[in-house]
């Protein structure tokens, strides 16, 4: 059990201020500091989490997805174990990421071959290059509030403030050249007519069409994607799925074996890597076959090279991981253990009377502050961070680690961490201020 009584000690409060100094911001992505995340990692192990203090966490942030098995999986430290004893890195083909690949293909749906990065950023990056070099047009359509990673093209509405009109690109990040806005057009995320309308004017300069099949929090309405697939199959514009969230956890096969929806290219990372840095774009030979250097000197060759890329260290990681997964009933237990934690604090919160809700699937959800219906970015805009803010603060107060929009299953959460999750909710549900009503 959490031990709440710990203060924070004067070795972790040393290295708060050195990462202040060091870091900008005091951190790695997104979270601000020190309200997102005040404390500095010592260890994790399983479902939870300790600080430099010894103070214990459980962790729905899970490193942003990967860890699905939980922290320093035996299976998965006993595979790296082994590997580190033969060496880290080759830049050569290898022994296992030959086998994930292998896995990958028989796991996915769209995936015939595949082409290793190190982070889902490039996972996206290169995806849509392939793509580019097969239809040899250079335009990309992307849905608001979708994200796909840090890079240029990725960038744009991801988060904008204040929407343009469709499909105008707002880019998200200062230092992206101004000409790539223009290479980038925006839709509403499950509005098939709207994407439908832009097709017919602009198919003919796109190269393809991106999604996250589940943005963010948001699940695709009914009929959603496979409108999207039928509508780009028939301009022949290559349609790629973002499943560096998706892949491997909302089935074995990911969000298309989920959804029964097939793109002809997809993005993975995360699980993949089983916690080390590995990604890869997935799916149609066809598409591919033009990363093989053999088309150098073509029009059709994709240039792509990564130092690190099927590093062997990540590979037996993510393959442990995957062999944990194919395991009999590992994925409706996972579904299991979601479902028990998403729908009691979708109670916890009916009993609040606050104007919020629970969205998403079983293995990824979150509270948001607002009552309205919720199927796209702009909708998303409604709800009130503040609150969200507050919530998340008691939830690290008492030792909950969620991410800043998103919660996170793990094959390595119990009924008694989910048990202790629902008493943490209910209590940072009562501690946020109501609004006084007005008669
Ligand atoms: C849907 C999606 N695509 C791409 C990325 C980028 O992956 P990475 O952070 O490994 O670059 C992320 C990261 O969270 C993501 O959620």
């Amino acid at each position: 059990m959490s031990d709440r009584t710990k203060t924070r000690s004067s070795e972790e409060s040393r290295l708060m201020e050195m990462a202040v100094e060091r870091l900008p911001g005091g951190v790695l992505g997104s979270a601000r500091f020190p309200d997102d995340l005040g404390f500095v990692v010592k260890r994790g192990r399983g479902s939870k989490l300790w600080d430099v203090s010894g103070r214990e966490y459980i962790d729905f942030l899970l490193g942003s997805g990967p860890m699905i098995l939980g922290h320093a999986h035996p299976a998965v430290v006993a595979a790296v174990r082994e590997q580190l004893e033969h060496g880290t890195t080759y830049f050569l083909v290898n022994e296992p990421v030959i086998k994930l690949a292998d896995e990958l293909c028989r796991a996915v749906p769209c995936a015939e071959q595949v082409r290793f990065t190190s982070t889902g950023s490039e996972a996206t990056f290169f995806a849509l290059r392939a793509a580019r070099a097969w239809r040899k047009r250079e335009k990309v359509l992307k849905f608001e509030g979708g994200y796909h990673g840090s890079h240029d093209y990725a960038l744009m509405s991801s988060s904008p403030k204040s929407p343009k009109a469709f499909p105008a690109a707002t880019p998200d990040s200062a230092g992206i050249p101004h000409v790539i806005s223009g290479e980038v057009l925006i839709a509403p995320y499950n509005d098939l007519a709207t994407v439908e309308a832009l097709l017919a004017v602009h198919a003919d300069t796109l190269a393809a069409v991106i999604v996250e099949p589940f943005q963010r929090l948001l699940a695709p309405m009914p009929g959603f994607l496979a409108g999207l697939r039928a509508v780009t199959s028939r301009y022949e514009i290559p349609l790629i799925f973002d499943e560096v969230v998706t892949g491997f956890r909302f089935a074995y096969g990911g969000a298309q074996e989920y959804y029964g929806v097939v793109p002809d290219l997809a993005a993975l990372g995360k699980i993949i890597g089983g916690g080390f840095p590995l990604a890869a774009v997935c799916g149609r030979e066809e598409i591919m076959k033009n990363f093989d250097p053999r088309f150098d000197g073509t029009p059709d060759f994709i240039a792509q090279v990564g130092t690190l890329n099927g590093n062997p260290i990540a590979a037996v990681a993510g393959l442990a991981t995957l062999a944990e997964l194919r395991k009999p009933g590992a994925y409706t237990r996972l579904h299991g253990t979601g479902r028990a934690l998403r729908d009691g604090l979708a109670e916890l919160v009916t009993q609040s009377g606050l104007p919020a809700q629970v969205i998403g699937e079983t293995t990824v959800f979150d509270l948001v502050f607002t009552d309205r219906p919720l199927t796209d970015y702009r909708a998303m805009l409604t709800a009130d961070g503040a609150l969200l803010r507050a919530f998340n603060a008691e939830c690290l107060k008492q030792g909950i680690v969620k991410g800043k929009e998103k919660l996170y299953v793990s094959l390595a959460h119990s009924d008694e961490d989910v048990k202790r999750a629902l008493e943490v909710f209910g209590a940072a549900l009562a501690s946020l201020p109501r609004k006084a009503k007005t008669a």
